[in-house]
């Protein structure tokens, strides 16, 4: 049954050129948006704030997503992170220059230092007046590890150990002061009440950190969680911790199967199923009509250089596949890879029942990269948006539109009056932070859930 006043919740999830490979070089798309701070970006996050988006959504990879084997690829795309502002950087001119929508930046858990988040998530919290977010990852990439001193990743499980070690430790550090041990009292002289300072005295299995962290406690308590994780121990990690989990499923079926997982994972750590909120990801290329949409969709296919389509594919399996045929199928037996292993599994079992050749596969996921796809008209879209919506697949969508701005300005100005016409999504921001507009609990402090001392 649908509470009358359950609405979806909206991200963008932002990117310079739109999420398919192809956009970049519509006719209509801008030149050199990703550098282009009032240019594009201001305007990209007006735009969703004018239609109540509750987040604004940047992802990141620390080095360019291929290898120097993939430059010729890379060359043609510049959606694999070739230049890109460091997301903190950019949210913090975003939180000057906006009022209400969220505001969320990716960070890893493996290439960072816990301090190091906790204060530049806090930093961005106090900014923006509560409207932080942090997107936790592991990193998948793997030309990450190089510019990190290392060979090679971490193994898959052993980063989400670390990981559920580092979102302890970040926000035991967001708890080292309590909200009122601020008193600023320029008549004793006292700046702070230091029985409501706490050292975090962290010594765990990956992580040292003393804390205490020297910032105030942000304005949400705790910056709202993100995870996205799609295997047994990313769903986990998402369970235990996230308040907001990205899914990435490519059918109503599957998006259902996720939902209802990590619902019920999130119910084993005693959380309200309400207080985690499933969006995910919905690649759209919109159009007035039906026909409209599918043209624009062979329009930005027909833009897509081969190279980019096959070194997308081998990217997102974690493999080399040079030397096989493109019109051949994928080669029987895959090297093991240490990447993302949830949609890697997903798109080999497609392509042996569908006897897909590698350019078919590679074809299906440009733009969207195994995320569901919507192509269509206002109404199409969210006839699908409503009943995934409606049948307990989603709490809401993360928007990856098929070109920026246009694609999206399509998404608000078609989409988003007929979501409004069917009361799915709100009108207007609720509170002043990003989790009372979403609905999401403010965390109280450690020190004040455990009552007063006896
Ligand atoms: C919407 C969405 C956004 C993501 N953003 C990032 C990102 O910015 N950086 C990154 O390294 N991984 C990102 N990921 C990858 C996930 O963190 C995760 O690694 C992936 O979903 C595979 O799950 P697994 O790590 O459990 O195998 C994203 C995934 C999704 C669905």
């Amino acid at each position: 049954m649908l509470a009358a006043d359950r609405k979806m919740a909206l991200g963008v999830f932002a990117r310079a050129n739109g999420h398919h490979e192809g956009a970049w070089r519509l006719p209509e798309s801008p030149t050199g948006p990703e550098l282009d701070f009032h240019g594009f970006w201001l305007g990209l996050a007006h735009l969703a704030e004018s239609a109540c988006f509750d987040l604004f959504f940047l992802a990141d990879v620390d080095g360019l997503r291929g290898s120097e084997a993939d430059l010729a690829a890379l060359s043609h795309d510049p959606a694999r992170y070739v230049s890109q502002f460091e997301p903190m950087t950019l949210l913090a001119a975003l939180a000057v220059t906006t009022r209400h929508i969220g505001l969320a930046g990716t960070a890893s858990t493996t290439y960072n230092e816990p301090y190091h988040v906790a204060r530049k998530f806090a930093s961005i919290d106090h900014l923006s007046g509560g409207r932080s977010a942090w997107n936790i990852v592991t990193s998948s990439v793997q030309a990450t590890a190089a510019n990190f001193g290392k060979d090679k990743h971490l193994a898959h499980d052993a980063r989400y150990r670390q990981a559920h070690e580092f979102v302890a430790v970040v926000k035991g550090l967001w708890d080292s002061y309590e909200d009122d041990a601020f008193l600023r009292d320029k008549a004793s002289g006292l700046f702070f009440d230091t029985s409501k300072l706490h050292y975090l005295n962290h010594r765990g299995e990956h992580l040292a950190v003393k804390g205490p962290l020297n910032l105030a406690r942000p304005p949400q308590g705790h910056p709202v969680l993100i995870q996205a994780g799609a295997s047994e121990p990313g769903k986990a990690l998402a369970a235990e911790v996230a308040d907001i989990i990205f899914g990435s499923s490519g059918s109503l079926q599957g998006a259902q199967a996720f939902y209802a997982d990590v619902k019920a994972r999130a119910a084993q750590h005693g959380r309200h199923p309400d207080h985690v909120k499933v969006l995910p990801g919905l690649f759209t290329v919109v159009g007035r009509t039906r026909q409209e949409a599918q043209e624009k969709n062979a329009r930005l296919l027909s833009l897509v250089h081969p190279e980019v389509g096959f070194s997308l594919l081998e990217e997102l399996l974690g493999v080399s596949l040079r030397g096989y045929p493109v019109d051949g199928p994928l080669p029987d037996e895959l090297p093991p890879s240490n990447q993302q292993k949830a949609l890697r599994d997903r798109l080999v079992e497609t392509a042996k029942r569908e006897k897909l050749t590698i350019r078919q596969l590679y074809t299906r996921q440009i733009g969207s990269h195994g995320v569901y796809t919507m192509t269509g008209s206002p109404t199409d879209i969210a006839d699908e948006m409503e009943q995934w919506f409606c049948e307990g697949a989603a709490d809401g969508f993360n928007i990856m539109a098929s070109d920026y701005p246009g694609g999206f300005a399509d998404f608000v100005h078609l989409v988003v009056p007929e979501l409004r016409r069917r009361g799915l999504v709100r009108t207007e921001y609720r509170g002043r932070t990003l989790r009372e507009h979403m609905g999401l609990p403010r965390p109280e402090h450690p020190a004040r859930a455990s009552g007063p001392a006896p």
